[in-house]
């Protein structure tokens, strides 16, 4: 137990200046602490086959689904239960220990992610895991069920901050294949909590327009003002120079809050594009962030009429043409074709409500601006999506292996030339939705030329990466504050579920020779 551990860590031998020798300390960690990755042990998806009945109908060409499969087999490698010593000391571990079997993304991502959660999900629903895909929803559920929110992952250092929200699309998504009320009928009641917990309090942010109103939207908003326990080190160097305390706090929270938002890290929430403690991220109200609560709103209306909680499903139906209006208002650019997220200001920790202006748009171009196409009340509308994707066409992210983060190569991991797949796949899904031939011919361009750079990566380096250089065709990506990453739940599921959409015909080759 702690004291133990910490009576032998008094009684290591010093030298005179009270350091201890590395041999002593390997001893001791080695003694009194687990290894990494120890607190999870592999587990057997029941539901997997090794060539599921029905999967991926469209992929003909012989090449490319000896690769799904492989993919699809890559759900076991990242398949974990908690281990016995969790279940009976919970207290010693940081993992929390989840009621079922997890999927994690992926090397030095050992425990449960939210948003990565949706697209592993999206994966296991091409590969017919349904139960497995019930499982991480029913554990994500037992966190709101525990702190009232889903964290941003299964660990006890992530108590204090979510992720993009994004549980109703797994539940509708999972619902939409499987008609399974039963699900809909226990997540409901926790997905109106995480509803209020985006609606209260510090996320929820008041924007006054002298001629139309008030307009609700939400921010990203850690409540942790100290050094990410999981990057101590590093966030406590980043720091350094604040010797305000409350400076230095506030630029904790901004650390731990780009966190939440998902873009750890990204020129799109510095004030200085150049330097990362100019980080704002609770002084901007993001575009992205909006249009997933909108879509969980949207999503509550139509779960809530399937199990016939009418009242329910009208009252979010009313909450979603109000946001839907407030995202029109505040972030859409006519003129750019584009939703831009909003700066609330300068020094606006406490204050929650503010006067709309049109300066106050960040004029930069994220991926993030595209993100509403994802959501049917955006795409139903072909004039809208047309312009928008003429938008998109020009903007600059698009590139030969898919549509990088941002404009600005900072050497952060959420900037160019970076590609995520959670990018690729709400844009592209949107524009594949719509009425439109042409965006929907751009979104099948797209999707293979990331299927095409994933697939050569895979074959060079054995591994699915967790981002890609998008300017070069068969290259993972780079920058940021860790090693790039494999495994990797979300890239596997975008993978599949874009094979799903698009299929890869017989005669098709898949090389970076093709190009975009
Ligand atoms: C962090 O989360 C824990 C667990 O939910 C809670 O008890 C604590 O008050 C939170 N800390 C802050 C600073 O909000
Ligand atoms: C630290 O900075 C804050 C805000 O910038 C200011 O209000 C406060 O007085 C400063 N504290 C000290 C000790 O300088
Ligand atoms: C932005 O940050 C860089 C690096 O710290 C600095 O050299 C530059 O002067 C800053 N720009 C502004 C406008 O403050
Ligand atoms: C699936 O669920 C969504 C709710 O987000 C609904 O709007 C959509 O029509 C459903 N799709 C299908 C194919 O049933
Ligand atoms: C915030 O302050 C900077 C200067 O520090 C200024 O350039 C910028 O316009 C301000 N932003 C807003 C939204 O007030
Ligand atoms: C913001 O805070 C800074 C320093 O704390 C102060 O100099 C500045 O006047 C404040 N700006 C506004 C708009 O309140
Ligand atoms: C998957 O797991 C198997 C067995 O543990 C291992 O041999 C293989 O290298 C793993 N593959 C990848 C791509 O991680």
């Amino acid at each position: 137990n702690l004291s133990t551990t910490e009576d032998a860590f008094d009684k290591l031998p010093r030298s005179a200046n009270g350091s201890v020798s590395v041999k002593d300390f390997e001893e001791f960690i080695g003694k009194y602490f687990g290894g990494a990755g120890d607190d999870l042990i592999f587990h057997e998806p029941e539901d997997f086959a090794l060539e599921p009945e029905g999967f991926l109908p469209k992929v003909e060409n012989q090449e490319v689904r000896a690769w799904a499969l492989e993919v699809h087999a890559l759900w076991k490698n990242l398949s974990r239960k908690i281990s016995g010593s969790v279940k009976d000391q919970p207290e010693c571990h940081t993992l929390l220990p989840l009621p079922g079997p997890v999927i994690i993304p992926g090397s030095r991502f050992r425990e449960v992610y939210y948003w990565d959660s949706y697209w592993v999900i999206r994966g296991l629903l091409a590969s017919k895991m349904y139960t497995t895909a019930k499982t991480i929803v029913y554990n994500l559920i037992s966190l709101i069920d525990a702190y009232g929110y889903v964290l941003n992952g299964a660990r006890a250092y992530y108590t204090n901050r979510s992720q993009p929200p994004l549980l109703s699309s797994m539940i509708c998504d999972i619902f939409n294949q499987t008609g399974d009320m039963e699900l809909v009928r226990k997540c409901l009641p926790s997905l109106l909590r995480e509803y209020q917990f985006w609606n209260s309090g510090i996320h929820k942010v008041t924007i006054q327009d002298a001629q139309f109103g008030d307009y609700i939207l939400s921010r990203y908003y850690a409540m942790w003002d100290k050094p990410r326990s999981e990057s101590s080190v590093i966030d406590k160097e980043s720091a350094s120079k604040f010797l305000n305390a409350s400076e230095k706090a506030q630029f904790y929270r901004e650390l731990a809050t780009a966190a939440e938002s998902g873009w750890d890290f990204s020129t799109r929430w510095m004030r200085n594009s150049s330097d990362l403690t100019t980080l704002a991220t609770t002084s901007i109200l993001p575009v992205d962030l909006n249009a997933f609560i909108l879509k969980m709103e949207v999503d509550i209306t139509f779960l809530a009429k399937v199990i016939g909680e009418n009242n329910i499903a009208d009252s979010f139906l009313v909450a979603s043409q109000a946001r839907r209006k407030a995202i029109n208002s505040i972030f859409w650019n006519e003129k750019m074709g584009q939703w831009l997220d909003y700066w609330l200001g300068n020094n606006t920790t406490s204050k929650e409500v503010h006067s709309w202006e049109c300066s106050n748009q960040n004029l930069n171009i994220f991926a993030s601006n595209f993100v509403p196409l994802w959501l049917d009340v955006f795409n139903s509308d072909t004039a809208l999506v047309e312009k928008v994707s003429k938008s998109l066409k020009n903007s600059g992210l698009i590139c030969a292996a898919g549509i990088a983060t941002s404009l600005k190569n900072s050497g952060e991991q959420w900037d160019f030339p970076n590609g995520w797949a959670p990018l690729q796949h709400m844009i592209v899904e949107g524009m594949a939705r719509s009425g439109s031939e042409e965006a929907r011919s751009m979104a099948e361009d797209i999707a293979m030329g990331w299927i095409r750079s994933n697939y050569v990566v895979y074959k060079k380096t054995g591994a699915m990466h967790e981002k890609l250089d998008v300017e070069k065709c068969g290259e993972y990506g780079g920058g940021g504050e860790y090693k790039p990453q494999t495994g990797f739940g979300w890239s596997n599921g975008v993978v599949l579920a874009f094979l799903e959409e698009f299929g890869w015909p017989r005669d098709r080759k898949i090389d970076c020779e093709q190009g975009y």
